[in-house]
Order: structure tokens, then sequence, then C-alpha cells
């Protein structure tokens, strides 16, 4: 090879580095952030992919037979896991909502039950 010959073979590659790097990162992620520490309800493993039935079954138990646990609780889920930021499960960056968007499940949870943890919204409710 001509030395000019190489030399645009190594702008080349130079060029098409970031472009493979911005490629791989496009692909689309939850946005999933968990800003208290601690522990989960179950292990996460679990929740990813429980999470769905253990809420769904215990709406359905209080609702119809009157039974009320705390550990699978809506309100105590979104206590834990609303955004320092935000202050909230929903939004772009919930943490409910970004991983929900990324796989195109909806909700109407939120049109009644509070998408914010109680005290974290300040004095007036
Ligand atoms: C039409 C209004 C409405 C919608 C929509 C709704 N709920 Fe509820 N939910 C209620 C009411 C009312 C209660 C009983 C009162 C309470 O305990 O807050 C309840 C109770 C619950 C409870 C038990 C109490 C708690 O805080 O944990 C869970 C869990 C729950 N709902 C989950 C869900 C989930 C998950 C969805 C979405 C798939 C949903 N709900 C959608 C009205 C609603
Ligand atoms: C006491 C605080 C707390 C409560 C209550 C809680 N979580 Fe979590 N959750 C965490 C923490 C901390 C993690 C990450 C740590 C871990 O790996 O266990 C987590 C992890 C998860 C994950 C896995 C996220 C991932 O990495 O993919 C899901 C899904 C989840 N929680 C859903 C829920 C749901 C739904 C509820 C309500 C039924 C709930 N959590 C209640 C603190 C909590
Ligand atoms: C790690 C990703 C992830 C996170 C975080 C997550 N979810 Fe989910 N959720 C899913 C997926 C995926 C499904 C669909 C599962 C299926 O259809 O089997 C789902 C389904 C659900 C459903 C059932 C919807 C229906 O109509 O069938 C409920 C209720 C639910 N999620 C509540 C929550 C709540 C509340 C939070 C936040 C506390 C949360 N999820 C956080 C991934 C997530």
């Amino acid at each position: 090879m001509p030395p000019h010959g190489l030399l645009r073979f190594f702008a080349c590659l130079l060029l098409a580095l970031p472009a493979l790097a911005f490629a791989a990162e496009r692909t689309p992620k939850p946005f999933i952030v968990i800003d208290k520490p601690g522990q989960c309800v179950e292990a996460a493993e679990i929740m990813r992919r429980e999470h769905p039935d253990m809420l769904k079954h215990q709406r359905d138990r209080t609702m119809r037979e009157g039974i009320r646990t705390r550990k699978y609780s809506l309100k105590e889920c979104v206590e834990c896991h609303a955004g320092a930021k935000t202050a909230s499960v929903i939004g772009e960056k919930g943490f409910c909502q970004s991983c929900h968007d990324y796989a195109s499940v909806r909700l109407d949870c939120f049109g009644c039950h509070a998408s914010k943890p109680k005290l974290a919204s300040g004095a007036k409710p």
C-alpha cells in the first residue's frame, strides 16, 4: 500500500469507530435507577418476573375479600421506588414507567393510585 493509502485507511477507521460505538449505545434500555438503598420485597430477579401478578393478585384479594397485607402493597412500591429528583414512579425516567415504556406496557393504575410517596410532596396533600 502506498503511504497515503495507508493513511486513508487509518483515517477511515478512526471515523468509523465513534459511529460504531454510537450505534451500540442507541439500543434503547430501560432507565432503572434505584435511589433508595436497601432491599426489595423480594429478590430483584423475582420482582422483574412476578411483580405484575403480585400486584394484580393483591388488588383482587384486597377489593373482593378485604385482605390487606403490606408486603406487596402498591403504596410501598411507590415509597421506595419514587425517584429522588421527581419524587415519582412515573414520568419519562420514573422507575415504573421507564421500564414499561421500554416493554410497551401501559398501566391505568396511577389514574387512581398516587405515583408519589405521601410525605415527599411536602405539607399539603
Ligand atoms: C378505578 C380506580 C383504580 C384503578 C384504575 C386501580 N386501582 Fe388499585 N385500588 C383502588 C381502590 C379504591 C383500592 C382500595 C383502597 C386502597 O386500599 O387504597 C385499591 C387497592 C389496591 C391495592 C391494595 C392497596 C395498596 O395500596 O397496595 C393494590 C396493590 C392495587 N390497588 C393495585 C393496583 C394496580 C397494580 C392497578 C393497575 C393495574 C390498580 N390498582 C388500578 C382503585 C383503583
Ligand atoms: C423497602 C423498599 C422497597 C420496596 C417496598 C419495594 N422495592 Fe423494589 N426494589 C428495591 C431495591 C433497593 C431494589 C434493588 C435492590 C435489589 O436488587 O434487591 C429493588 C428492585 C426492584 C425491581 C428490579 C429492578 C431491576 O433491577 O430490574 C423491581 C421490578 C421492583 N423492585 C419492583 C417493585 C414493586 C412492584 C414493588 C411493590 C410491590 C417494590 N419493588 C417494592 C426497594 C424496594
Ligand atoms: C425491570 C422492568 C420493570 C420495572 C422496573 C417495572 N415493571 Fe411492571 N412490568 C414490566 C413488564 C415487562 C411487564 C409486562 C409483563 C407481562 O406482560 O407478563 C410489566 C407489567 C406490570 C403490570 C401488569 C400490567 C397489566 O395490565 O398486565 C403491573 C400492574 C406493573 N407492571 C406494575 C409495576 C409497578 C407499580 C412498577 C413500579 C413500582 C413496575 N411495574 C416496575 C416491567 C417492569
